[in-house]
């Protein structure tokens, strides 16, 4: 388990910027994108939608959606000099190092050579890194090298479906294409403000995107569902629980997929995660991880008042799905790479580059001695 890094305040509560694309905790449940609300886009809307619509500004038309749907799909080809170097990477790296990669790799073959381009590198992005992280998995994993041509209408279903080798249930898709829209956008959360600093400097698309990978490949941040998995793993039955949790707090351990930056009572993406991993469960044969989680979820309030954020049900959802854990961060990339995009074409459009400054807290002023003299 990862041990509590102590750190400074993490600049809690301080307005770092201005943006467009979404707010917390202000009215509804808790979460919009551009003013729609989460649990209204979870249930009505598809990722493709959400992504048109945090990168245009507004909701699609049903002819602009089938065109987006139609662009997205001609766009998921990877080019051979990546696949070549995707065999390369080795079976033990952690696919998101896979993605920044990737998505680096892209920004040498494909540039942004002008901000002009930024919606169509955007939708390149969104469009071929699933095909990424799965044609390097399958590779390293099973020597399969996968078509990024599949029959898939939705990126959701792309994904899963280049992941087994075959179409996915329509409710795993559907399942799938929710949690691409609860991962999509977040405000000022680490990763999307690494890209916008990147961006603030005026850099391209492909450094702002593999930037913010970096920063969401972290525990604390994206990397937390797959904590979270590695967690339910370790118990055979909910009665194990309460003991265990209650010796990681005692240990000030951290609980992975509990607690938030910014919400304080609960993350309006957990309710609509839990209740599909609720489903995914049934018959099931490892259904006990949701009772399980459940279990985590209940100590964790009744001991510390803290709540699953959006990654905790994430990972027994995925896991029903058969998604391998070591994918788990990947999948949040392929989302957030609209919300990602869309806060760096915002940056752009008002930019002053982005340049705090530090209190010093270092040694006075002292002279220079000569090595000799030391
Ligand atoms: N497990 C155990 N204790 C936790 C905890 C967790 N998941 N999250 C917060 N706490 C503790 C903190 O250590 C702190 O304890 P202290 O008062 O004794 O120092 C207290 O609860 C309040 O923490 P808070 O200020 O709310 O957290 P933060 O803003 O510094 O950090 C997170 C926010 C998300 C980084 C933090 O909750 C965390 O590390 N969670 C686990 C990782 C995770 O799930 N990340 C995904 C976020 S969507």
């Amino acid at each position: 388990m990862i041990d509590k890094v102590l750190g400074g305040a993490g600049l809690r509560g301080q307005v770092a910027g201005r943006t467009s694309l979404c707010t917390f905790g202000k009215s509804g449940s808790g979460l919009s994108y551009r003013g729609y609300d989460i649990s209204e886009l979870g249930e009505h809307s598809s990722f493709e939608e959400v992504a048109w619509l945090l990168l245009r500004g507004r909701l699609p038309t049903v002819a602009e959606l089938s065109s987006y749907r139609r662009r997205l799909k001609s766009l998921r080809e990877l080019p051979q000099g990546l696949r070549d170097i995707l065999e390369k990477i080795p079976v033990r790296s952690h696919p998101m190092d896979v993605l920044r990669t990737g998505c680096s790799y892209l920004g040498n073959v494909e540039p942004e050579k002008t901000f002009s381009a930024q919606l169509d590198v955007a939708d390149r992005l969104l469009a071929a890194l699933p095909g990424v992280v799965v044609y390097w998995y399958r590779y390293s994993h099973e020597g399969v090298r996968v078509s990024t041509d599949t029959s898939a209408d939705s990126l959701a279903g792309h994904f899963l479906e280049m992941l087994s080798g075959q179409a996915p249930s329509k409710f795993h898709a559907r399942v799938m294409d929710i949690s691409l829209i609860l991962y999509a956008e977040h405000e000022f959360n680490a990763s999307t403000f690494t890209a916008r600093i990147c961006a603030s400097t005026l850099s391209d698309m492909h450094s702002c995107v593999t930037a913010a990978i970096g920063s969401l490949r972290g525990p604390l941040h994206g990397g937390a569902n797959e904590a979270a998995m590695a967690l339910i793993e370790r118990f055979n039955s909910p009665e194990e629980v309460v003991e265990e949790v209650l010796g990681m707090l005692n240990r000030k351990e951290l609980v992975m997929g509990f607690g938030h930056a910014i919400y304080r009572e609960s993350d309006p993406r957990n309710l609509i995660i839990k209740k599909l991993a609720a489903r995914l469960a049934e018959g099931h044969v490892r259904a006990h991880f949701y009772d399980i989680s459940c279990a985590i979820e209940r100590t964790m309030w009744e001991q510390k008042r803290l709540f699953a954020n959006a990654d905790f049900f994430h990972a027994s959802a995925y896991h029903f799905m058969g998604i391998p854990t070591k994918m788990f961060t990947p999948i949040f990339v392929c989302s957030r790479v609209s919300g990602w995009a869309a806060h760096v074409i915002e940056q752009r459009s008002n930019n002053r580059i982005i340049r705090p400054s530090a209190e010093y807290i270092g040694e006075s002023p002292r002279p220079y001695l000569p090595a000799s003299e030391r």
